[in-house]
């Protein structure tokens, strides 16, 4: 899987044999340059949504829940991630293991699938002490474990694992029978998750766990000053580019 916040990105991914797009909350920090996630709102993801739904992909489409649209009550989850799918999620991912599962149910009986996010949940930055690894204390280890079985005994279709080591990653996949989707969590899971600014070489930070496959701030930029000297120099544009009313 990757993420995918507008209709460009989500066209291009249309043409690939990916699996899955993730309309993550990250788009606060890649694209709306926020500090943190907490700061993006269900508006701001209904945007990007329509955006990626616009284009149609054969792919899963899921939306992240937002901060704040779940957590308040089983109402307030239910009644938002109906507004996700009614803007053409076909799933929606929310953050948290045990504590969650009264709101997971509940957006489950709505008929709207829900995807699991455990290990370190940014939007919890706050409570965790940072964007740090999570399972090194014995205790967080058994209670990631605890968590994916919680999340698959109410009904989870897979389940997010984000920056863990990998043999614990490897211990909550074989504890669970639903998938597995990891982002820097190692590669004994069922999939991977990636945010495609970091594949793609555009964003600030990129995190020791991602792969740039392709440098497009450096081909931006070069096109931009390209696109500068064609100018200055009177090469752009060029005869192919304008029409003449007399000729
Ligand atoms: O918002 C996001 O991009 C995510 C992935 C990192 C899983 O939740
Ligand atoms: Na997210």
């Amino acid at each position: 899987m990757l993420t995918a916040y507008d209709y460009p990105i989500a066209k291009i991914i249309s043409q690939t044999s990916l699996d899955g797009i993730l309309v993550g909350d990250s788009l606060g920090m890649v694209v709306l340059g926020k500090e943190n996630t907490l700061k993006v709102t269900m508006k701001e993801m209904l945007i990007h949504l329509d955006a990626v739904v616009k284009a149609n992909p054969p792919q899963l489409v899921v939306a992240d829940m937002p901060f704040l649209s779940y957590e308040t009550s089983v109402k307030d989850g239910i009644r938002n991630a109906g507004i996700l799918a009614r803007h053409g999620a076909d799933a929606v991912k929310l953050e948290g293991g045990e504590e969650m599962v009264d709101v997971i149910k509940g957006i489950i009986r709505a008929g709207i699938p829900v995807m699991g996010h455990i290990g370190l949940t940014p939007q919890r930055f706050l409570r965790i002490g940072g964007f740090r690894i999570l399972g090194k204390r014995e205790k967080e280890e058994e209670q990631l474990i605890r968590d994916a079985k919680a999340l698959e005994e109410v009904g989870v279709f897979a389940i997010v694992i984000e920056n863990t080591y990998a043999d614990v990653a490897k211990k909550i996949t074989e504890s669970v029978s639903i998938p597995t989707i990891c982002i820097g969590a190692g590669p004994y899971c069922d999939g991977q998750i990636l945010v495609i600014h970091d594949l793609l070489g555009l964003s600030d930070f990129s995190p020791y766990f991602a792969k740039k496959y392709v440098d497009l701030k450096e081909i931006i930029r070069k096109a931009i000053e390209d696109y500068i000297i064609d100018v200055k120099e009177s090469k752009f544009p060029s005869r192919e580019n304008y029409k003449l009313k007399e000729s």
